[in-house]
């Protein structure tokens, strides 16, 4: 997501409904741990850029962590969202290999996990017709990750994909019948829209004759309830304030960045993120690195000051991204495997998105 967005929208999520949704992931989470096999996880990313530590922590852990439980897991690369709001599509391609080479690298396995660019699977683009049809321009317009995305794009004209991308994420959602959606609390709205379309869709068609159930699950969120980490000058992490640290910087530029990174002059350390948020981001930094506390980092380096702090930040975020770097810098000498992984992976998505559109259009009784 742009700038200023996730700020917009952070406030458009009631208590209430938060409240609620962390309840329906409790419940989630108890089930996965039951029986992980009646579940199916689809999450997303725009290949705008480098995956960074921001994303790690505050996603790529959670999915691998699900799938390892044993989830199906699929990941859509959103290439088709890229130009929601933008002119152009830049280096996609490269961005996209690169995506995946992230997600690889990080423990997201090809066996067990499809990797697809939505792009390349017509089928589940298909789906956006009749959707489309479920939903009015009113709706989309209210819609707050529409609105806030709109708005971040300053006064230039809202193009018809940015107005109906919702509806389409909802076909990135549905054409593999997920049920379910890990999310930060700023993609609720999107869910919410999701289920909107496989009710009407219920409504309006209901299923084949003879067959069981809904054509499409209602699909529920998965709270991330990680901390979220700021970026090195205490700010939003975010790649256009080059404040982040990518997944594929080497040890030394990471070095380099946290050094940079801004504190204060009282030389006690100490986590107190509402009066030294600068100084408790770095500790929490170190700390979510070490799967450690934070306070009993911040103990650990005592009157150390802010020297001691960066080098231990340094030590702990280069220890923990070294196995994912080394893996990475395999996956980059052999992109004939990484291109493989992306095909297997389109392979999938469409025949799971052909059987959904064969689905649709007999309980739309367009069968010819
Ligand atoms: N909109 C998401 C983002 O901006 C990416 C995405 C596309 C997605 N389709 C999705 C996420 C479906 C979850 C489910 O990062």
């Amino acid at each position: 997501m742009g700038k200023g967005i996730e700020d917009a929208l952070e406030n458009s999520t009631s208590d209430a409904s938060l409240a609620r949704a962390r309840a329906v992931s409790a419940k989630i989470e108890a089930g996965i741990a039951a029986d992980p096999t009646q579940f199916r996880v689809l999450t997303g990313d725009r290949p705008t850029g480098h995956l960074h530590i921001g994303h790690y922590f505050g996603s790529l852990l959670n999915r691998v962590r699900i799938q390892r439980a044993g989830v199906d897991t699929w990941v859509v690369i959103a290439d088709y969202q890229v130009v929601t709001d933008r002119d152009g599509v830049g280096p996609i391609r490269e961005r996209v290999l690169s995506l995946a080479m992230d997600y690889i690298a990080v423990g997201l396995d090809p066996e067990k996990t499809t990797i697809f660019p939505h792009s390349a699977v017509p089928a589940l683009n298909q789906l956006m017709l009749p959707f489309l049809s479920l939903v009015t321009d009113a709706e989309l317009r209210r819609n707050p990750t529409v609105k806030a995305e709109f708005e971040a794009t300053g006064n230039r004209p809202m193009s018809g994909l940015l107005l109906t991308y919702p509806v389409h994420q909802a076909a990135d959602i549905l054409f593999c019948k997920a049920n379910i959606v890990p999310v930060g609390k700023d993609q609720l709205p999107h869910l919410e829209q999701t289920r909107v379309v496989a009710d009407r869709f219920e409504a309006r068609y209901g299923h084949p004759d003879g067959a069981d159930g809904p054509v499409f699950p209602r699909p529920q969120g998965l709270l991330s309830e990680a901390e979220t980490v700021l970026g090195l000058d205490g700010a939003k992490m975010s790649k256009s304030r080059g404040n982040t640290i990518e997944l594929r910087m080497s040890a030394d530029q990471t070095a380099k960045l946290i050094r940079k990174a801004v504190t204060d002059s009282d030389r006690r350390i100490a986590f107190d993120p509402a009066n030294r948020p600068e100084v408790s981001n770095l500790v929490l930094l170190a700390a979510m690195a070490q799967g450690r506390e934070p306070a009993a980092v911040a103990e650990e380096i005592g009157d150390g000051g802010a020297g001691a702090l960066k080098k231990l930040v340094t030590e702990s975020v280069n220890d923990m991204l070294a196995p994912i770097r080394a893996r990475r810098a395999e996956l980059e000498a052999d992109p004939g495997y990484v291109r493989g992984v992306l095909r297997r992976g389109i392979e999938r998505a469409t025949e799971r998105a052909e059987a959904t559109l064969a689905e649709v259009r007999e309980a739309m009784n367009m069968t010819y």
